[in-house]
This record gives C-alpha cells, structure tokens and sequence, in this order.
C-alpha cells in the first residue's frame, strides 16, 4: 500500500499555540476526571492523541472534514510525511507514554517498513488510548448533542467567528472554545 503525505499538524504544534494565544494548557480547563474535549480540524490527530495520553482522566475526539486524514488518526501511526517529524519533535513523543518512536528498519516490522517505503522514523501508539476517538464531520454542522463537550479546541482550520453559532451550543455552560486561526513557527 503506498502512504501518501496527508498531514498538516505536528507533535508540539498545541502546545505552541496555546502559549501565543495565552491560554495555558488544556488541563487549566479541566477539572477532577470525565472531561470531553473535542478537537475540530485534528488533521492525522497526532496532538489529540498526545492531549488524550498526557490527560488520561478525560476523554478527547477529534474531529476532521476530510477522511483519509481520519483513517490515519484512527490507526495510530504517523510517519515523517503525516507530521513533519524533526528531532525536538521526536523527544518530544519520546517523552509522552503511550507513544513508540521507531527510527531504523531493524526495529520495525518488515510490513511496516514497506509501507512506508523506509520513511522512518514513525511514531506510533504503543496501544490504543481508551480516552481518544476520532470522527469525520464538518464544523459547520457537527454530529454531536448540544452541551457534550467542556472544552472545543479549534485550532488554524478555517474556523472563525462567524461560525461559532455551529459549535457554541456543543459546550457545556461553563465550558470554553479555544480559538486560534494561526501559529507562530515552532
Ligand atoms: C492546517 S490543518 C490544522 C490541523 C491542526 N488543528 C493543527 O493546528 O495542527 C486544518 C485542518 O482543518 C480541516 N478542516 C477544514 N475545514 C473543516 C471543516 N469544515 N470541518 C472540519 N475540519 C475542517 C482540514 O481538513 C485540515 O485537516
């Protein structure tokens, strides 16, 4: 099967954005256990993946328009091509539990290393994350009941104001959309 490049996202890409938006982290947002958070325009979901293994009490989905980008997150491996993948990136996940970091043929799987047509290294789930799901749907009529969620992340997806009347009823009272239309370089 050939791997094609879908990604537009990258380990540490959050974390950036919050810190130029001020907005802290997403466990300022959180309280005790049982949140739901809800990524719209994941992309490939490595950073809905990350958020779900760095707060393991509360449950994450991501959300995004486009499927292939969706089948990618749901699978739990991302190569160099779905997230850009650089050195500090890589410490990065080498940090987070739940994540494997393969770098070389001889740690991986032959069929793994087909498929990705030795383009390692690969960050993978070491096991699926019970707090994370991931779905296709669009931002501007998302297929979720009203108050589901206590924080909405929507980060550099083309969502702005004038579609909030979509997403705002998704959050509980009380609850936060986190907005960011862009991102400083990492
Ligand atoms: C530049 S990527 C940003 C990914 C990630 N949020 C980040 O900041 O790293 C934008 C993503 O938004 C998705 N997107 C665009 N329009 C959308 C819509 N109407 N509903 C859901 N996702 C959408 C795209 O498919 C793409 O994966």
């Amino acid at each position: 099967m050939r791997h094609t490049s879908l990604g537009t996202t990258y380990p540490g890409r959050y974390d950036t954005i919050m810190e130029v938006n001020g907005y802290g982290k997403i466990s300022d947002y959180l309280d005790g256990e049982g949140g739901r958070v809800l990524d719209i325009g994941c992309s490939v979901g490595i950073e809905t993946a990350r958020l779900a293994a760095e707060n393991p009490g509360h449950y994450f989905i991501g959300m995004d328009i486009e499927p292939p980008r969706i089948a990618i997150a749901r699978r739990g491996i991302w190569s160099l091509k779905d997230v850009g993948i650089t050195q500090p990136r890589l410490e990065l996940m080498r940090r987070i539990p739940g994540f494997e970091v393969i770098e070389s043929e001889s740690a991986a799987s032959p069929a793994l290393w087909l498929e990705f047509e030795g383009c390692f290294p690969v960050i993978m789930l070491r096991r699926p994350l019970d707090n994370l799901g991931f779905v296709v749907g669009d931002y501007d009529e998302p297929p979720f009941a009203p108050h589901s969620f206590d924080v909405v992340t929507a980060f550099t997806c083309g969502f702005r104001g004038s579609r909030e009347a979509s997403v705002m009823p998704l959050i509980r009272p009380g609850g936060v959309l986190l907005n960011s239309l862009y991102a400083a370089r990492a």
